[in-house]
């Protein structure tokens, strides 16, 4: 049984030594570096670009500016993250905008050329985030259309409200956070003809092959996208942003290969973040502690070109039994580069204000916080009344409770010498986003056995858990299973995000596997339905006896066995949100409780110890989802306590476009005490695999618990992110 054991990943190796190679580190024969040249203001126009100084120093070959580059066409956003294309005219948006691309032998060349482009501009006035006037998001916009409309009722939510005893209204706020993984984005684009070849850096290389192909109107097969490692995403890698069409413009226009890598700093103004949020929460029980009404109002901000949207208000609609909502998104424009999802969207904005609003609630009516949230425990989907496919939150909180200690926690005021100790807990959860996906798997006559797909592994494991799914059906040491993956050219598996991978890239494995089960069963003369594979040998379910496999293959003459797989949703539908259009609503669940300190006279927060317990489905590999769970936590605290990036005022750019101003938590910051719990839960519903998603759940509930512990621990009750020093003493 390779499912369930906790397997090393056979990545870290070459991952620590730096053998593993990312966008930037590849080459190809005859390439140019080019080096963008960012706008220095957020918004007016470019007058004129002089590009004299920059062609004079050494090694710098050209200088591309937009009537250089071929018009391009735009894919539909998303895929594509921004209608906005840059170096296409002479507006300017937002700071940080590509107005020129320097093209050099070396990247110092270019570097340097790029430091001498001369640039006369027209500043216009620009808007700061947070200050815009509030709008309705067009309906038109794709990042509405994912989550069907910016609004969603439910019986009469002021109804309600107004019968409701006690009831709570505030307003929680967010700042706006960068994704930062530690791999810089980069593209590295060959012509050969019509057809192109990128390196790149992406969370799903086919959405990187679609966008490309649009911009150049040419054929989807025409574009190859190569990824074989990505250094992290968390979302910023996930859709596809204009770096990588302008690299492969670029490379067009000199008629050599070009390769872009962004800096650190170009990253804030070239791919996206998680955006500023403004959530205000209304909600209110009955005298036994039953909800009778809530409602959540979103301002999250956006860019100048495209209403994004990050629909925090699914949190409200899935978690509790409320029998009236009424939930809405709005946007707040300025000029800025556009934000996009990152770990957690949706409901880690969501649970930060909906788990703070319960734990208020709770105190107002003098009950315990876990048990309010099982007085409104959600038998079945709160938004449209579906079955679960399965949920064992009920489970899970008792198991958490237990863990941490929590109902025997001490009520009183507690001290640790200078330190006030507080706790607090939150309900986590995630919704389910599947893909359909293909893998191909080959089992060799040597035992061994390759799966091959365009999946990706951004740090999550997932080239780890796949070899283990295939390995259990294949009755395979996991250790001889390996993943030729990260290109296009492979079978089209599901992308890296959305916590989706296990669903349909691992139910595409196991297909795949259960297809060589079969072809070896017909091979070797056996009911298909009937056997099994252990140690290299295929018998009848349990049987001792059977046929060594090597055996099977060699007298059917072939050094091989290929099978296919593919996970497909209903209608082949491209993507589903929460089992939409099947009869049961797929979500993944857990609960968060923390124990805090807090300095009352320095303002210092320090996270002490936590604990999660999920319901999440099958565990495939219980190391690396522990691992995934404590840097959820991990992530959560971060921004609790610590990530803020902020817009300058007066320059209209981000502050601290480094990793150096970015507080994020480090290793002091973080407690060896974390533990982690899966209750034993298998869905059949989301996937054949029984499992689901893990990868963004540890990350949601995290900031409300910890502010809901600050309180315990103060009488505090800080409800704007994160929690500074200056919040608290
Ligand atoms: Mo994640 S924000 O779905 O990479």
């Amino acid at each position: 049984m390779s499912i369930g054991q906790p397997l090393a990943r056979p990545d870290g190796r070459a991952k620590v030594t730096g053998r593993a190679k990312y966008a930037a580190d590849q080459w190809v024969s005859g390439a140019l570096h080019g080096v963008y040249v960012g706008a220095p203001i957020p918004a007016g126009r470019i007058v004129s670009i002089d590009a004299s100084h920059a062609l004079a120093a050494p090694g710098v070959v050209r200088v591309l500016t937009a009537p250089d580059l071929p018009r391009l066409a735009l894919a539909p956003v998303p895929p594509l993250a921004s209608s906005f294309m840059p170096m296409q005219g002479d507006e300017i948006r937002y700071e940080g905008q590509p107005v020129a691309i320097v093209i050099g032998e070396t990247l110092e060349a270019a570097q340097h050329g790029a430091r001498l482009v001369d640039m006369q501009y027209d500043r216009a006035p620009f808007r700061i985030e947070g200050r815009g006037e509030i709008e309705v998001p067009s309906s038109t916009s794709g990042y509405v259309a994912f989550m069907e409309g910016s609004e969603f009722k439910k019986g009469d939510a002021e109804a309600g409200l107004a019968a409701a005893a006690p009831r709570h209204e505030a307003v929680y706020t967010q700042p706006s956070r960068h994704n930062n993984p530690m791999e810089p984005s980069a593209t590295l684009a060959r012509w050969e003809g019509d057809q192109l070849t990128v390196f790149d850096a992406v969370q799903h290389g086919y959405s990187a092959q679609l966008v490309l192909a649009t911009a150049f109107g040419i054929d989807p097969v025409k574009v190859r996208v190569i990824c074989p490692h990505t250094g992290g995403g968390f979302g910023s890698k996930g859709y596809v942003w204009p770096h990588e069409i302008l690299a492969a413009a670029a490379a067009k226009a000199i008629g050599r290969p070009v390769k872009l890598v962004l800096t650190r700093a170009q990253m804030y103004a070239n791919v996206g973040y998680q955006p500023r949020m403004v959530q205000t929460m209304r909600l209110g029980v009955d005298p036994g502690g039953r909800l009778t009404g809530l409602t959540h109002d979103v301002v999250g901000l956006t860019g100048m070109s495209d209403d994004f949207v990050d629909p925090a208000t699914e949190a409200s609609k899935g978690l509790y039994a409320v029998p009236a909502m009424r939930l809405s998104q709005w946007i707040q424009r300025a000029h800025v580069n556009l934000p996009t999802a990152m770990r957690a969207p949706v409901e880690g904005p969501g649970t930060w204000a909906l788990e703070s609003a319960m734990d208020e609630l709770a105190h107002q009516l003098g009950v315990d916080p876990l048990d309010l949230r099982l007085t409104n425990y959600a038998e079945v989907n709160p938004g449209d009344g579906r079955p679960w496919s399965s949920k064992k939150l009920r489970e899970a909180y008792e198991a958490g409770a237990k863990l941490f200690g929590w109902r025997e926690r001490p009520r009183e005021q507690q001290r640790d010498g200078q330190w006030l100790v507080g706790t607090g807990m939150a309900s986590c959860t995630m919704g389910c986003f599947r893909f359909p996906s293909t893998v191909r798997l080959r089992l060799e006559l040597d035992g061994s056995a390759v799966i091959e797909g365009g999946f990706h592994d951004i740090g999550s494991g997932t080239l780890t858990i796949f070899p283990q799914i295939a390995a259990e059906v294949l009755g395979l040491d996991p250790n001889r299973v390996s993943c030729e993956m990260g290109d296009t050219a492979l079978p089209q598996a599901g992308p890296t995000y959305g916590s989706s991978s296990t669903m349909g890239v691992g139910a595409a494995v196991l297909y795949a596997a259960q297809d060589i089960r079969s072809k070896l069963a017909r091979l070797a003369g056996l009911p298909p339905e009937e056997v099994e594979l252990r140690e290299g040998r295929i018998s009848r379910k349990g049987m001792r006896d059977g046929v060594a496999v090597a055996d099977v293959l060699r007298q059917a003459g072939i050094s091989e066995v290929v099978g296919e797989g593919t996970f497909a949703l209903a209608n082949n539908a491209p993507f589903e949100g929460d089992g939409k259009g099947t009869p049961y609503a797929m979500r993944t669940f857990g609960a968060i409780f923390v124990e805090v300190g807090v300095d009352p006279e320095l303002g210092l927060l320090r996270l002490r110890r936590a604990v999660g317990s999920y319901s999440a489905g099958r565990i495939i590999n219980p190391r690396t989802a522990r691992s995934q769970m404590t840097g959820g936590i991990i992530w959560g605290w971060g921004m609790a306590a610590m990530e803020a990036s902020h817009q300058d005022p007066a320059l209209g750019r981000w502050s601290s476009k480094n990793l150096a101003g970015v507080a994020i938590p480090v290793n002091a910051d973080i407690p060896s005490d974390i533990q982690i719990h899966f209750v034993d839960e298998f869905d059949r519903h989301a996937s054949p695999l029984g499992g689901k998603g893990i990868g963004e759940l540890g990350a949601t509930g995290v900031a409300a618990a910890v502010a809901n512990a600050v309180f315990d621990a103060t009488g505090k009750r800080v409800r704007e992110l994160p929690i500074t020093p200056d919040k608290l003493v």
